[in-house]
């Protein structure tokens, strides 16, 4: 069955469904994110001359490629997956964009030093709502310390904030909402309250 699924029409679909039934919990979704979702995440990125877009959690790329399809130079965008089969499919799929293998935890460490201080938008596609308290703290901060100020984009399918912002000290603002994704699904912008 696997096999058949990994030779179906849509790229990534299978590779994603055998990660899913590997690792549910790291992969969150069974899907990857709708064409309609995709497309509102890169209505909300910004990025200015000298700034990169860090997309974190790239998945089978969808998000990747609407962001490109969006205007994004693919050398402006660098894109971190830790399931290194997935980040091997990104590599084959988006040429020019940089993709790193790793965790975005260590977002600091993996990121080239060059580039930080020059996110223009951090996306993330991680699960983060189903990570305790102090897990998340780690990511707010790991995103903090290589893009000050600037927070993060973050999509899912609550219908209420996915974070308890104030306690990670966010602002928190519900930038767009689509029933067009399985399930509808939500995409937040996170910043620092201080900032
Ligand atoms: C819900 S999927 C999103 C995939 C894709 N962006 C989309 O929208 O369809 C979550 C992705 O995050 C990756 N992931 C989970 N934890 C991660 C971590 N700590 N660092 C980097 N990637 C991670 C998973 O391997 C998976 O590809």
């Amino acid at each position: 069955m696997l096999d058949s699924i990994s030779r179906e029409r849509t790229p990534g679909v299978g590779l994603f469904l055998t990660r899913w039934m590997r690792n549910p919990l790291r992969m969150g979704s069974v899907v990857p994110s709708s064409p309609a979702l995709c497309q509102r995440i890169a209505r909300h990125t910004r990025w200015a001359k000298d700034e990169v877009v860090v997309e974190l959690g790239a998945g089978t790329g969808v998000v990747s490629r609407a962001l490109l399809e969006a205007g994004l130079p693919p050398e402006k965008l660098v894109v971190v997956e830790i399931e290194a089969e997935m980040s091997a499919h990104l590599r084959d799929t988006l040429p020019g964009v940089n993709v790193l293998t790793g965790d975005a935890f260590a977002l600091p460490d993996i990121l080239p030093k060059a580039l930080h201080g020059k996110v223009g938008t951090a996306i993330c596609g991680i699960p983060l709502v189903l990570l305790p308290l102090a897990q998340q703290q780690r990511f707010v901060d790991a995103v903090e310390a290589v893009a000050p100020g600037k927070g993060f984009l973050l999509y899912t399918y609550c219908a209420t904030s996915p974070l308890p912002y104030r306690k990670l000290g966010l602002n928190a603002k519900r930038e767009a909402w689509t029933p067009l994704n399985i399930p509808p699904a939500s995409v937040w912008r996170y910043t620092p309250a201080k900032g």
